[in-house]
């Protein structure tokens, strides 16, 4: 049975940082952030957006008839907003899908949408009529002048799975990879994300490496199989550094061909920054949108969480795809321009970690679904009313 993902949506706040701005701020050589990361924009994230509205904004993007149908909805996120309560059930009420949904919250790092996408597959193999909403949802936080400022961002991806996919067969062999190592983690009680930089870089690479390799030894594939290999892209550069570590120096047809399929793939990533989990998703979808992408094709898809895991699968190209895709450039376009000033307000302006009731104003949020503040120690999320 041919299983994988039916439709794809992504979401993010209406509002960017542009990196130059920040570089001068910083006083950095913009071309370090624009060149050197690979990034040129940033999603400003205001305090009224967080895991869950963002998940439902791009979930909402999904046909009313698709969303009646699912059955089971897994939100895949590091940016989880209760220890105990799966952000899922808030995301399927403000949906308002069925009372008669299973609804769970999937945590490993920037990994975790992959194992949801592989444990949807799963669900639907068992039950060919289901249909698994898998959201990954993050807002990537490292702090004000931290190193890792640049390479922050936010957004969501929804993707619909279900038997005979319109878009994206999943393949059946994958390697998967875990070891404890902490190249990146946030402790409990902390907003921002601590991280060892250079090391979460070497490790990615190395999980690449290491599940692409076993991935060759297993299945006999080589690169000449593949139209793109699409990567996890905590910033644009990483997923420059990963093929790299594969391609080396070599300039033939294959190289070509994987070179312009990453950039392709790189086209969204640039302008809102990391979605964490949803990062690698949101780069298919650009890769569908923007890359020489053909029914038929077969995409390596590399997905990578600090902690660390990784992941080596694939995937085959439905004819008719590009019908059951989202097109965010020209919401992309829209955003709003914010200075880093406005950005850092935004940034600090963010619900704390006490108890203090809490009340938002509304009124400079557009966006469909918002978190309106929190009263006795519970988050208020609402549709917008404007
Ligand atoms: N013009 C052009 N390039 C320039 C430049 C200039 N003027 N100045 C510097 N550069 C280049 C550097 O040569 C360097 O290139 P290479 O990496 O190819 O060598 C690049 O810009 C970055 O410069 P630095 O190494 O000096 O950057 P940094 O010390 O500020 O740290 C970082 C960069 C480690 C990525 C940091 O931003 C960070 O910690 N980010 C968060 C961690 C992260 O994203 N890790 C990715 C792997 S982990 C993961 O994938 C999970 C996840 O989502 C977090």
């Amino acid at each position: 049975m041919k299983i994988g993902i039916d439709r794809i949506t992504f979401a993010t706040t209406d509002r960017y940082l542009d990196l130059r701005e920040l570089a001068a701020a910083r006083g950095v050589d913009p071309n370090k952030y624009l060149i050197g990361i690979g990034q040129s924009e940033q999603a400003v994230i205001p305090p009224t957006q967080d895991a869950v509205t963002l998940a439902a904004q791009a979930a909402a993007k999904l046909p009313a008839a698709d969303l009646a149908r699912v059955t089971t909805l897994i939100v895949a996120t590091e940016s989880g907003v209760d220890n105990s309560k799966a952000s899922a059930i808030y995301v399927k009420q403000l949906l308002g899908l069925s009372d008669f949904v299973r609804t769970i919250e999937l945590k490993e790092a920037c990994y975790s949408a992959t194992a949801g996408l592989q444990f949807a597959r799963g669900q639907v193999a068992l039950n060919p009529s289901e249909k698994v909403l898998v959201i990954a949802s993050d807002i990537a936080r490292y702090g004000l002048g931290t190193g890792g400022e640049v390479t922050q961002g936010g957004g969501a991806v929804a993707m619909l799975v279900s038997a005979n996919p319109r878009v994206l067969e999943i393949g059946n062999h994958s390697v998967a990879l875990s070891k404890d190592l902490m190249d990146f983690w946030r402790p409990l009680g902390h907003s921002e994300a601590l991280v060892d930089g250079k090391y979460s870089t070497q490790v990615y690479i190395d999980f690449f490496q290491q599940c692409w390799q076993q991935f060759r030894l297993q299945t006999g594939a080589s690169l000449a199989d593949f139209s793109a290999l699409l990567f996890h892209l905590p910033f644009t550069k990483m997923g420059k550094k990963a093929l790299a570590s594969e391609l080396g120096e070599r300039d033939d047809a294959d190289a070509q061909r994987l070179w312009a399929a990453l950039a392709a793939s790189q086209v969204y990533g640039r302008r809102v920054g990391n979605l964490y989990t949803g990062s690698l998703y949101l780069g298919l979808l650009s890769y569908l949108n923007h890359g020489a992408a053909a029914a038929g094709d077969q995409l390596g898809l590399f997905s990578y969480g600090s902690g660390a895991e990784g992941e080596f699968f694939t995937g085959r190209l439905v004819a008719g795809f590009a019908d059951y895709v989202d097109h965010p450039d020209a919401a992309l376009d829209q955003r709003q321009a914010v200075s880093v000033a406005e950005y850092e307000r935004l940034f600090n302006a963010q619900l704390g970690m006490d108890s203090a009731d809490v009340a938002f104003d509304l009124d400079a949020d557009p966006a469909p679904f918002v978190l309106a503040g929190r009263k006795d120690q519970k988050r208020q999320y609402q549709r917008n009313n404007h």
